[in-house]
């Protein structure tokens, strides 16, 4: 008998190194957080910006309502030293990323870091390539929460294998970190990326700008041109493994507020990581209503982990729904024209999945009940705006 529960436990043991593991029960919802690059990229990050905007996630309300992880990104490292361990960038952050973690930490946040699959980052700052284990090993000598792995100069590299490497090597150091991978969608991480990351990039970068659409410029994309390379992806998302169509653009360069309303809509419809990256501390209040509408981060955040899909599509006028705990739906109109467009509301007749019977429906932007499916109604979409309702059983 002993013979056999010793085989078992040889049999379990390989078993999980040949396979490897995440960290299991972590992001069981969408990550929430900031993320530097969209508004400092390289020249504008340092220690003082990083503690600032911790101390505006919590003076801004925006960890009352789930925001949680502060994640620098490109250009705090500089070197590496003898032995192989990564040297910060000494100029930007003179007391070291430690003193900075505990900081964070003493604020009741996480806190996340950058680094690249590949020789060197986006930024030609030094990649793991060859360093994962000493990497794994110094953020969880930090007390780091939450790594994002970027995709610059890998060359011929395989991302599969890449990807599980520093997931192996994660794991390996013992301190339990989110692993949001950033390969940009070029290998399809969704088919094969569940047991590897907790997040994945779907795309190339959104215009940090803020730009709604149009011209795929490099890298930039505009956000509702990212709406639609998410359609069709929605059955590889869930607890603990997301589609990432990026960070969020709200508050850049003055995006008009519809635009910001539609925007953080159709991320929160998609059950996207929710990151912002504007600056916190400055911020317009519009923007940081948005930013904190308890309503539509219930949807995101709901614990069923759905993400939304579209159901109807009228070319410049879509509804998208996203299925919630105990049979909720939340539904978006979502108008892209830049007129307002008016809509006949057929509760019967909206292709909505599961529709069964009669709900009670609130109008989430504006927080008023509005009675129930069994009246339709007509209703007007302002331009490059949305109307979400949250129909109740
Ligand atoms: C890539 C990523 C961005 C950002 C930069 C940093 O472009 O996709 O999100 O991390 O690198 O250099």
């Amino acid at each position: 008998m002993k013979t056999i529960y010793l085989f078992l436990l040889v049999c379990l043991a390989t078993t999980s190194s040949i396979f490897g593991q995440k960290f299991e029960n972590l992001a069981l919802t969408p990550p929430m957080g900031w993320n530097s690059w969209n508004t400092f990229e390289c020249a504008g990050v340092n220690e003082t910006v990083i503690r600032e905007m911790a101390d505006a996630m919590v003076t801004k309300g925006l960890k009352d309502v789930g925001y949680e992880y502060i994640v620098i990104d490109d250009c705090w490292q500089i070197d590496r030293d003898e032995n192989g361990y990564i040297i910060v960038d000494k100029e930007k952050f003179p007391s070291g990323i430690k003193v900075l973690v505990d900081y964070v930490h003493s604020k009741g946040l996480k806190f996340g870091i950058y680094s690249d699959a590949g020789t060197m980052t986006c930024a030609k700052r030094p990649g793991s390539k060859g360093f994962e284990y000493k990497d794994a090993e110094t953020y969880a000598k930090w007390g780091v929460d939450y790594l994002k792995y970027d995709w610059c100069y890998t060359e011929e590299q395989d991302a599969k294998t890449a990807y599980k490497l520093m997931r192996d090597a994660l794991y390996k150091a013992g301190k339990p970190i989110v692993f949001s991978m950033c390969e940009w969608g070029e290998n399809k991480p969704w088919e094969w990326a569940e047991n590897v990351g907790h997040l994945w990039r779907t795309t190339l970068d959104i215009d940090m700008k803020g730009r709604f659409d149009g011209n795929i410029n490099g890298n930039l994309i505009g956000w509702s041109d990212l709406v639609d390379l998410q359609v069709g992806l929605e059955k590889y998302a869930g607890p603990g493994h997301w589609n990432d169509p990026d960070m969020l653009a709200v508050g850049n360069n003055d995006m008009p507020i519809n635009e910001a309303r539609a925007h953080f809509t159709m991320w929160a419809m998609l059950a996207a990581p929710l990151m912002a990256g504007n600056d916190l501390r400055t911020m317009s209040f519009s923007d940081q209503e948005i930013l904190t509408n308890k309503e539509l981060i219930a949807i995101n955040q709901d614990v069923l982990g759905k993400q939304g899909f579209k159901v109807k599509d009228y070319g410049n006028f879509e509804i998208w729904q996203k299925p919630l705990l105990n049979g909720d739906i939340a539904i978006c109109l979502f108008n892209r024209e830049t007129s307002n467009n008016k809509y006949q509301v057929n509760w019967k007749q909206m292709n909505i999945k599961g529709f069964s019977e009669e709900y009670s429906i609130k109008n989430l932007w504006e927080d008023k009940t509005i009675g129930t499916t069994n009246t339709n109604f007509l209703i007007e979409v302002p331009a490059r705006d949305v109307v979400v309702f949250r129909l109740a059983k």
